[in-house]
């Protein structure tokens, strides 16, 4: 059965670009949208151009210079947001305009301090107006998964009538679950009359770290498109997570048939290229681009991975463009791994000799977490030349003769 195409809507330089520490100079942006293009993500979400003269600009240089995937340009649902996107548009080849109005009781009283019956007005309006400029037109209800569900089926019916081609749902504030969004989504799918003229897409935020499971659920329940960012960076705790998104729909094509255009071997390069013009790493643990996300120091792991990488990797790294798995040697590491690094250093050792460079080498890594290839040569050349006094005996070493010989079970 084939896979339903899903649409990757990349909003690294919108919402991602938005938050605190995450800016771009105009400059930078381009060339991300460089590598957004190489990944091959179907809409570059570039900019808010009402915003600032900079989003404005970044708008039309992506546009022009970027032209196979569609620009999209945030508006709010304002005469001059939408003209303002619509100007920066103008000599793109592929457009979008992306025009959003909140929806909650809380955001209208509060923040908004208009009545539901406006926000329908603006809301029709904005998309009319937006239609003027092109034929593709998103609709984002902000906070829809806080609004009323018979109120946020009315405004989604509407604009769909007043062109609307696709309907983000936005969880903004994060605060859904799972179950909530596959049953949300299913709701407003079933409810408005007109749902089949409209794509829907999911927007979820990270708040409860749940931003990537919600975006699955929202798919499992009909949603064909996806808002995200590379390393999941946005607004607070960031957006669902591009390279999480599409890594679970391609390894669990079992249980999420989706499919996308994205050219997975480039999702490294676009993580570590979001890194060094931001400054901000991702966290070692990481998902799919972390520093460990493909390293593994336990000895039994360790062993595991020699023997069969499938017993410890569910992807293998080269499918993200990660160069290779690495096996870090450290307290936690078993002798086969200390082994097959003295092998790949092009050194032969005996047994005896490995059985000292291994407690060697356990011992550095007691004192300062990992051993370097260049600690570890330099441990065999000491070891050469300091033959051990009297008889070898067994190995002494707490951690027993190689954890992963003995098949200790205690998950190190
Ligand atoms: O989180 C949100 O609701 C947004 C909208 C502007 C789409 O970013
Ligand atoms: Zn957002």
């Amino acid at each position: 059965m084939a896979a339903d195409r899903i649409v990757i809507f990349d909003t690294t330089l919108r919402d991602g670009e938005q938050a605190p520490g995450f800016s771009l100079r105009v400059s930078e942006k381009l060339q991300l949208a460089r590598q957004l293009d190489a990944l091959g993500v179907d809409i570059i979400e570039a900019g808010f151009p009402i915003a600032s003269e900079a989003d404005a600009e970044a708008v039309r240089l992506i546009a022009t210079e970027v032209p196979r995937p569609v620009t999209a340009a945030l508006a709010r649902c304002r005469t001059d947001d939408i003209e303002r996107a619509g100007e920066s548009l103008k000599a793109a080849a592929r457009s979008r305009i992306h025009t959003f109005i909140a929806t909650s009781d809380l955001h209208l009283e509060k923040k908004l301090h208009i009545t539901r019956e406006q926000c329908l007005q603006a809301a029709i309006s904005a998309v009319t107006q937006a239609r003027g400029y092109t034929d593709d037109v998103q609709f984002s209800a902000e906070d829809a998964t806080r609004t009323d569900l018979d109120f946020l089926c009315r405004v989604v019916e509407s604009v769909i009538t007043a062109g609307a081609t696709t309907v983000n749902l936005p969880d903004t504030v994060g605060y859904s679950t799972p179950d909530e969004i596959y049953e949300f989504f299913r709701a407003i799918l079933s409810r408005v009359p007109n749902a089949d003229h409209a794509i829907f897409s999911a927007h979820c935020h990270d708040d409860l770290g749940l931003a990537v499971a919600n975006t699955l659920a929202a798919l499992r329940a009909g949603a064909r498109q996806v808002e995200c960012t590379i390393n999941g960076i946005g607004e607070r705790a960031g957006n669902a997570s591009l390279e999480e998104i599409v890594m679970a729909t391609k390894v669990r094509q079992d249980r999420l048939p989706f499919g996308t255009a994205v050219v997975t071997e480039q999702i490294f390069a676009a993580s570590q290229m979001l890194t060094r013009l931001t400054g901000e790493a991702v966290q070692a643990n990481k998902a799919i681009v972390g520093r460990n996300a493909f390293a593994h120091e336990a000895g039994i792991h360790q062993d595991g991975m020699l023997k069969d990488r499938r017993t410890y990797e569910i992807m293998r790294p080269e499918d993200v463009g990660v160069p290779a798995t690495t096996l870090v040697l450290g307290k936690h590491s078993g002798r086969h791994a200390v082994h097959h690094r003295v092998q790949q250093l092009g050194l032969e050792l005996e047994r005896l000799e490995l059985d000292r460079l291994y407690r060697r080498m356990v011992a550095l890594a007691d004192q300062q977490k990992t051993v370097s290839d260049a600690e570890l040569v330099q441990m065999i050349t000491d070891l050469r030349q300091t033959p051990e006094p009297g008889a070898p005996t067994p190995l002494g070493h707490k951690h027993g003769p190689g954890t992963e010989e003995v098949g200790y079970g205690h998950g190190v």
